[in-house]
């Protein structure tokens, strides 16, 4: 399995030159990457606890195996509190991964995507979990009254267009971003606080 010990790497030494390579075109995460490597990323989005650590991943996702595979692995990392970022275009794979989470918790019903509901409420066993899909909102105040600050009281979120949250997504998030690279094949681009590359690199090593 590709995504194999992917996290195993210390959470400082993420970022490759393969990564810089791979992606020059892309200045935004250029960008990301070379303030990761000055110390100074993740800046106030990503900033947790003063901490100004963080780590940034690249994942293929060969097909929807892998994606399930993937979503294992931070299921089973996912505590109360937390929040998964679910960004990419239409038909990247969000819902897909979002459900392979939701899969691997437990979820036997229907999984949906909250693209009308704008949530979907989920009690596993281990874990409540509240899958929101932002695209539809128009202004960051709509999410209070769709209640995430309750859903992270009472479980975790897993926040599909995250980006429409601005600045009340929560500090400290998971965040993936999932591209197109083929058919069945997707990349995943895995950052956040340096805690979470840890905690992903642990339920890897449970699961194996
Ligand atoms: N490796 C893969 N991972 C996730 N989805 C995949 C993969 N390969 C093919 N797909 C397909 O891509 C589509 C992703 O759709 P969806 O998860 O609804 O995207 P989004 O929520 O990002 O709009 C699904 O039809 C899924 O079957
Ligand atoms: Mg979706």
């Amino acid at each position: 399995m590709t995504i194999r010990s992917i996290f195993a790497a210390g959470p400082y030494a993420a970022v490759t030159d393969g990564l810089l390579d791979r992606r020059k075109e892309d200045v935004e995460s250029t960008a990301q990457v070379l303030a990761l490597r000055r110390g100074i990323w993740p800046a106030k989005s990503l900033s947790m606890k003063g901490k100004s650590e963080g780590f940034v991943r690249e994942i293929l996702l060969s097909d929807e195996a892998a994606t399930c595979a993937f979503g294992a692995t931070i299921a089973a990392a996912l505590k109360p509190g937390d929040s998964v970022a679910l960004a990419g275009d239409l038909g990247a794979g969000k819902t897909a991964l979002a459900r392979a989470m939701l899969r691997a918790l437990g979820v036997a019903e229907d999984v949906p995507s909250p693209t009308f509901t704008l949530v979907q409420h989920y009690e596993p066993p281990r874990l409540n979990i509240d899958h929101f899909d932002l695209y539809r909102i128009e202004d960051e105040s709509e999410i209070e009254q769709l209640g995430l600050d309750e859903s992270l009281l009472n479980g975790a979120a897993l926040i599909e267009w995250p980006e429409r949250a601005g600045t009340r997504l929560p500090a400290g998030a998971l965040h993936i971003k999932m591209e197109i690279a083929g058919e069945h094949c997707r990349r995943a681009r895995v950052s956040g606080p340096a805690e979470w590359a840890s905690r992903l690199h642990g339920s890897e090593r449970h699961e194996s």
